[in-house]
């Protein structure tokens, strides 16, 4: 193989002899699709600059994996001994074939604009689309419009030259499009009966910091003091939260905590758009629930129109050796949209994050089980990656029992759960979802789903009927994964806080700990959530049910919901 390289990479000065040479589709189950609300454009100037990002092969992922497993299991030897991001380097970075293949490969075509990362497994390059589709032959590059936004995609497959199988994972900026999010806005008070008399003095009219604070046990002294704690969240929209909502935010509803007002660091750009509902849902929750701590926003919106901003954020972490402990995204796509070494490479990047002792949280979705048509006609539920990833904690959605009291949660409908069609079971869940599929008294059929993917969500928080303050005012209603997900988040960051304090490392990747915590029987650290229903297909054969909750782990609100205090102390754990 090597020599074969190497003649080659001679040849590819010669174009004719390479463009007749063998190919090879990294992403050949890539489906091409671009989403509602887009048009095709035209195609691209030849000359116009577009922004490539190639993920090169790694070395060491089996190992890299197995640390994983050892720095997160409590009780392991290596348990919170996170590797820094140079021991990461040293363990994942290409090979130095790989790294030769790839740079003569571009150098060949003339490509020089590049930009890597600090463990050398991304190259992000400028090129000029004439040259790019000579680089990645069967490539072609259209303009998408969708109103103010337009991105340049390849309604076509592309393939690389022979060579460089091996050595590169995949060409990001070509076909997957930027995440649509939108939070659900639903008044209940039409829907559901309203407080009874002897109940008004404590009732709520929606979920406030105050609340999520009354029922996950929060008391005013539960905020961050450790000068060097953090926590993130991560937006991939060209929507941006305001300061002066977030102040405005705090003024309403801060009283009481001590908390902080703005945020420290804001990666990526920011400030130029206008502020939007979902930007503004996660600052203000994950600084409201993880209270005084230093908070930073990595705002990626995708600067160049070929990037994935997704992506960006990923090269990100590869490319700074400090990081906030905690990220909260609300972002996901169908699993069936993406191919098998996109999504296996995404997880290598969170089990890179893992390693180093990064805590990543995923919202499950907003659709519940989801549902498509298989292609015998037939439906089955659709999973959503990065909820169904195996290295993410992600989160799934709650309702109060009683719409306007701080009362039992009960399943969300609209939370996303379900299992993977693509990714294998992971060890640590094993018994707790055996126990699930052998004890539920009403599963969907079998042929929906797989039994043996990865089965999420881990946990959940409240997702209905939340206040946020948007363009200086404060608005109800706001509901979905989005808004449970930063509470969640907060809270890890205010473990973190006291396991910092007491001298221990941060928690790092959760699910081992949390799936070991819950094993031992019923705790008190979780509400376990054991009523309703989540959506899924509008068919004969479902009916619109997809799972339901049911005692302990479930696949639409894992394990339930944070008790603080008792969370707190089961994971203050050496
Ligand atoms: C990674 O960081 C280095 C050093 O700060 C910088 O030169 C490089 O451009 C960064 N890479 C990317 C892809 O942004
Ligand atoms: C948490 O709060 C609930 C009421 O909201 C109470 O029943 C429970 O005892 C509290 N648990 C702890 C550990 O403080
Ligand atoms: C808030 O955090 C700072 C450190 O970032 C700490 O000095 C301060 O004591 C904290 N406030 C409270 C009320 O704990
Ligand atoms: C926190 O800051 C202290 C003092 O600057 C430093 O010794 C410690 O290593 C820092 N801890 C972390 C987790 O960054
Ligand atoms: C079900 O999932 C497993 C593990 O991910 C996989 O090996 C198997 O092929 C899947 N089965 C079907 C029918 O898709």
């Amino acid at each position: 193989m090597g020599r074969l390289g190497l003649r080659c990479l001679a040849a590819w000065t010669c174009l004719g002899f390479c463009l007749a040479a063998a190919r090879w589709a990294p992403e050949p189950d890539q489906p091409f699709r671009f989403p509602d609300g887009w048009r095709r454009a035209g195609r691209v100037a030849a000359s116009e600059v577009l922004s490539l990002t190639l993920a090169l092969r790694q070395q060491n992922v089996a190992r890299l994996a197995e640390l994983l497993r050892e720095v997160s299991t409590p009780g392991s030897a290596r348990y919170g001994r996170f590797l820094s991001l140079a021991e990461v380097q040293s363990l994942v970075r290409p090979s130095a074939l790989t790294l030769d293949t790839v740079h003569k490969w571009l150098e060949a075509y003339g490509i020089r604009d590049c930009r890597g990362v600090s463990t050398l497994d991304f190259l992000q390059c400028l090129v000029p689309a004439g040259k790019a589709e000579q680089l990645l032959p069967g490539a072609q590059f259209h303009r998408y419009v969708n109103g103010e936004r337009s991105v340049v995609r390849s309604p076509f497959p592309y393939t690389l030259h022979e060579e460089l199988a091996g050595h590169v994972d995949f060409v990001g900026g070509l076909h997957r499009f930027p995440a649509e999010r939108k939070v659900i806005s639903r008044a209940w008070a039409t829907e559901k009966s309203l407080p009874q008399r002897s109940e008004l003095l404590t009732f709520h009219l929606g979920v406030t910091p105050a609340v999520i604070r009354k029922r996950y046990n929060l008391t005013d002294r539960d905020v961050g003091a450790t000068p060097n704690n953090s926590q993130a969240c991560a937006q991939f929209l060209e929507q941006y939260f305001h300061q002066a909502d977030l102040a405005e935010f705090m003024n309403l509803f801060g009283g009481g905590f001590a908390h902080r007002s703005s945020v420290d660091q804001v990666m990526g750009h920011q400030g130029r758009g206008k502020a939007g509902v979902e930007a503004s849902l996660d600052v203000e929750y994950l600084m409201s629930t993880g209270a005084n701590i230093s908070t930073w926003v990595f705002s990626n919106a995708g600067r160049h129109e070929s990037q994935e901003p997704f992506l960006d954020w990923l090269l990100l972490l590869s490319n700074l050796s400090a990081l906030p402990w905690v990220h909260s995204v609300s972002y996901g796509d169908d699993e069936d949209s993406l191919s098998r070494a996109y999504m296996e490479r995404v997880n290598v990047e969170f089990m890179k994050a893992g390693a180093r002792g990064i805590s990543i949280l995923f919202a499950s979705g907003d659709s519940g089980a989801g549902c498509r048509k298989a292609t015998g006609g037939e439906h089955v539920f659709r999973p959503s990656f990065p909820a169904s990833s195996p290295y993410v904690t992600t989160v799934g959605g709650t309702s109060f029992r009683h719409p306007f009291l701080v009362s039992a949660e009960v399943t969300d409908y609209i939370s996303g759960g379900g299992f993977s069609n693509v990714f294998p079971m992971p060890s640590y869940q094993v018994s707790a979802v055996r126990r699930f599929l052998s004890t539920a008294s009403k599963l969907p059929p079998s042929s929906y789903y797989n039994h043996s993917g990865r089965a999420y969500p881990d946990l959940a928080a409240l997702s209905d009927n939340y206040w946020v303050v948007i363009n200086r005012i404060p608005v109800p209603w706001v509901s979905g994964t989005s808004a449970s997900t930063p509470v969640l988040g907060g809270i890890v960051a205010l473990i973190n806080d006291r396991r910092l304090q007491q001298g221990l490392a941060p928690l790092g990747f959760l699910n081992p700990a949390l799936y070991q915590l819950q094993a031992q029987g019923s705790s008190p650290a979780l509400y376990d959530v054991t009523e309703g229903c989540q959506l899924s297909c509008l068919d004969a054969t479902v009916q619109g049910q997809g799972f339901c909750a049911a005692p302990s782990w479930d696949p639409v609100t894992g394990w339930g919901t944070p008790n603080f205090p008792e969370l707190l102390r089961a994971l203050l754990v050496q």
